[in-house]
């Protein structure tokens, strides 16, 4: 069965563009509770061991650079079925792609600087909220 929970970051292209107050709300209005949330700003090495998995991807070099370009809010999130919702509410990976109404066609600007970050697991939702947040800050 799906989980109850997800993995979200707003990325520094959104946070720097002042949108991290409308993704928020979109998050909240679309039913997902939040969890635990903070902004935070990756370190190289820290991009690089959140996105081991992209390692061999054509693009993992410019997405590490990317990602710790700026600061980013991250956020675990409660709803059910979260890991598919919140991917509904976000989008394709390339905005030219993306729905009407979702968060990366209204916010991202390409499809490497796409706004926003989602689990696309019940497995590497787990791993990347442990990856960012103590047990003590999630309630
Ligand atoms: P995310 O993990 O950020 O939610 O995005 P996603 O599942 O939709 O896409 P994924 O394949 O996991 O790729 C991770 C992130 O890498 C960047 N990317 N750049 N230049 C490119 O062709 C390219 N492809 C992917 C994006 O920032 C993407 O969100
Ligand atoms: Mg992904």
């Amino acid at each position: 069965m799906a989980g109850k929970k997800t993995f979200t970051m707003i990325k520094p292209d959104a946070v720097a563009a002042g949108h991290t107050g409308a993704i928020l709300a979109m998050i909240n209005k679309a039913g997902f509770r939040i969890v635990a949330m903070k902004k935070t700003k990756l370190s190289k090495e820290t991009a690089e061991a959140f996105y081991k998995v992209h390692k061999k991807r054509p693009f993992f070099g410019e997405l590490v650079e990317f990602m710790s370009s700026g600061p980013i809010v991250a956020a675990i999130l409660e709803k059910d079925n979260a890991i598919e919702d919140f991917r509904t509410l976000i989008g394709a990976t390339n905005p030219k792609e993306a729905a009407k109404g979702t968060i990366r066609k209204k916010y991202a600007k390409s499809i490497g600087e796409n706004a926003v970050h989602g689990a696309d697991s019940d497995r590497n939702a787990k791993r990347e909220g442990a990856f960012h947040f103590a047990e003590t800050e999630m309630f």
